[in-house]
């Protein structure tokens, strides 16, 4: 991301220097760049400015307040997949009749909540959550818009972890049972059928997994169309891929590819088109700034001890995910690098952020930054070992604003109770 480089020797996040962030926000804290949130946004939406697209950002990648306001401001409607995400997007400003509700499970409550604010669409995961939105909405003399999440049953490439479209996933209608369902939405009381939605994975690079389900969903409106059964949107979901490592292939080559893959279905649909991205609008625009609390040699090896750790970060943990990691002060072009550990405070063996990475010498005190952190990082963290939640910081061009402070250890404590009787 040209917004975060070294400038003079400092890495600087758009027109601010980390160190500068540093002295007003102790480490460690999730920093973004607006500008770079914008130009990611901006990319996605050029690609698609020829069709009717609607571009529904999956705030489950990162739901902070002022990031949904900022996506709001330039037209970005949501994913959302529970009440609490409702909410927030409501909250930002995003438009009821630009939200789908997506959610492997919904409950009653949310389904109801959802009908009263009138959203554009739920996406519909099994035959029985079907029923149930009908009941629900029936109940209440209201009209709930369906689209139905089929799983196309095709292999994304991705890690088993954020894999969603294969047969053994939990997600989605099986591509067999789809017409079925169309055939029983056309005739349940309280439900109108709107779309057809699908997504198959996350982190996603190899472009003809798109290209392979939006064969099979081709097929399925065909096969809609013969019923009577006409759509007016088809959601192609997320999982566009992002530059995590020098070996991914660039995200703006990814987009282009995804376009042109999109595109060549784009003119027989002749219906809206929406897109649920999370990653590639946010991830490569974060950045977690820590600082390292110890160097531990041992007989064979460095650990290199900072304060943040998985509770803040679970991604390289829990998905094997690489996040480059560079010293927030440049290091001299001549500098040698020494493979080491970069690991948390937190008691387990698998608190690590990097292993065997090259690193040039850093000594107790200095700042180190962790890229690529915009997405699935701050809303996936807690409070494991009672570390508190981190702040987050939003900089645009010059300025920079704590946008979610990091909670006190009192108010920590204080969400617990203890009964009288004890
Ligand atoms: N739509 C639905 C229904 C989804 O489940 C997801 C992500 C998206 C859209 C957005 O996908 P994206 O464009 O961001 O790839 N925690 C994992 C990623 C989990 C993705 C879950 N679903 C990680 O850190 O890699």
């Amino acid at each position: 991301m040209p917004q975060i480089i070294y400038h003079n020797g400092t890495m600087q996040i758009d027109h601010v220097s980390i160190e500068a962030l540093a002295s007003r926000y102790p480490t460690p804290f999730y920093c973004y760049s607006a500008s770079a949130i914008r130009q990611q946004y901006l990319a996605f939406a050029d690609a698609f400015a020829d069709l009717p697209a609607l571009i529904c950002y999956a705030i489950k990648a990162n739901s902070n307040q002022a990031i949904l306001t900022l996506l709001a401001k330039l037209g970005a409607g949501a994913d959302v997949v529970s009440e609490g995400e409702l909410r927030r997007a409501l909250a930002a400003g995003i438009p009821a009749d630009k939200i789908v509700f997506s959610g492997v499970a919904k409950t009653a409550t949310e389904i109801r909540f959802a009908l009263s604010k009138n959203i554009l669409c739920f996406n519909v995961e099994s035959i029985t959550e079907l029923r149930q939105i009908s009941a629900l909405a029936s109940a209440n003399q209201q009209t709930a818009k369906v689209s139905m999440r089929i799983n196309p049953d095709v292999d994304a490439g991705t890690h088993a972890k954020i894999s969603t479209g294969k047969r053994e996933n939990k997600f989605g209608i099986p591509f067999d049972y789809a017409l079925q369902a169309y055939q029983l939405a056309a005739t349940l009381p309280g439900i109108t059928i709107v779309g057809i939605d699908m997504h198959i994975g996350s982190q996603i690079s190899k472009v003809s997994a798109f290209d392979e389900a939006m064969q099979r969903i081709m097929e399925l409106i065909k096969q809609l169309q013969e019923l009577g059964i006409n759509l007016e949107h088809v959601d192609v979901g997320g999982g566009l891929g992002v530059t995590y490592t020098d070996d991914d292939p660039s995200e703006l080559t990814l987009l282009a590819e995804y376009s042109r893959v999109i595109h060549k279905y784009a003119t027989a649909l002749n219906c809206r088109i929406i897109f649920e991205p999370g990653r590639f609008i946010i991830a490569n625009a974060g950045i977690l700034v820590t600082e390292v609390i110890q160097v531990k040699p041992v007989q064979d090896k460095t650990f290199v001890m900072i304060d943040a750790a998985m509770n803040d970060l679970i991604r390289p943990t829990l998905y094997e995910a690489w996040h480059k990691i560079s010293p927030a002060k440049q290091a001299a072009p001549d500098a040698l690098s020494q493979p080491v550990d970069i690991v948390g405070p937190v008691c387990e063996s698998g608190d690590y952020m990097a292993q065997n990475r090259p690193l040039t010498t850093v000594v107790v005190g200095d700042l180190l930054v962790i890229h690529s952190v915009g997405a699935y990082s701050a809303v996936a963290s807690n409070t494991y070992n009672s570390r508190r939640l981190i702040a987050e910081v939003l900089v645009d061009g010059e300025r920079d604003q704590l946008i979610r402070p990091s909670p006190s250890y009192r108010q920590l404590i204080e969400l617990d109770s203890v009964p009288d009787w004890l």
